[in-house]
């Protein structure tokens, strides 16, 4: 059986990432949603929040844990790990396509390419990002949950505290 890992930041997990995590799960059994801690990038959500966030959201079959350092090392502690990532358009493909060939070097693993689906292909955390911040609905592209949570983020603070670090 494969172990089916789909590595992102998830800041915010939007309806795209769990129309995708819905989908490889449908393929693969199981599905691990790796949330990618980055010490130096500023984040809306911390990774405990986003992990929490995904594991309420997601159905049985889908467990989110966080990582740090590189994603070649974190799958190498599966079994059979196989990466799955979600392409929106032909940047998202410029960009995975060079970071898959690397993590097939490194650690042997394959990546397997999932097209958003149609209804899904416009959605980016940071748009969901800009649109909270500047008040504005974001209920048609992230499951409530996030929207009530990143609303009440962007309620809670002043204009000038801005996101945080992780
Ligand atoms: O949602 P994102 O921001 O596109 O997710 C990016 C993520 C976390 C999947 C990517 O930055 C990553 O794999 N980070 C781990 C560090 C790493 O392995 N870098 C080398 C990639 S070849």
């Amino acid at each position: 059986m494969v172990d089916a890992i789909y590595p992102g930041s998830f800041d915010p997990f939007t309806l795209g990432h769990l129309d995708i995590a819905l989908r490889a799960r449908g393929i693969f059994g199981n599905l691990t949603i790796a949330v990618g801690v980055n010490g130096g990038k500023t984040s809306l959500l911390t990774p405990n929040e986003r992990l929490e966030l995904i594991n309420e959201i997601t159905p049985p079959g889908i467990n989110a844990i966080a990582f740090e350092g590189l994603l070649a090392d974190f799958v190498r502690g599966f079994e059979h790990p196989v990466i799955i990532k979600g392409i929106r358009n032909t940047a998202d493909l410029d960009g995975e396509t060079p970071m898959a060939q690397m993590n097939k070097t490194l650690a042997g693993v394959e990546t397997v390419f999932l097209p958003a689906s149609a209804e899904y292909g416009h959605i980016a955390s940071s748009l969901v990002k800009q649109i909270a911040r500047l008040g504005g609905d974001v209920s048609a592209f992230v499951p409530l949950s996030v929207a009530e949570k990143i609303t009440s983020l962007f309620d809670s603070r002043t204009p000038a505290s801005g996101e945080k670090n992780e």
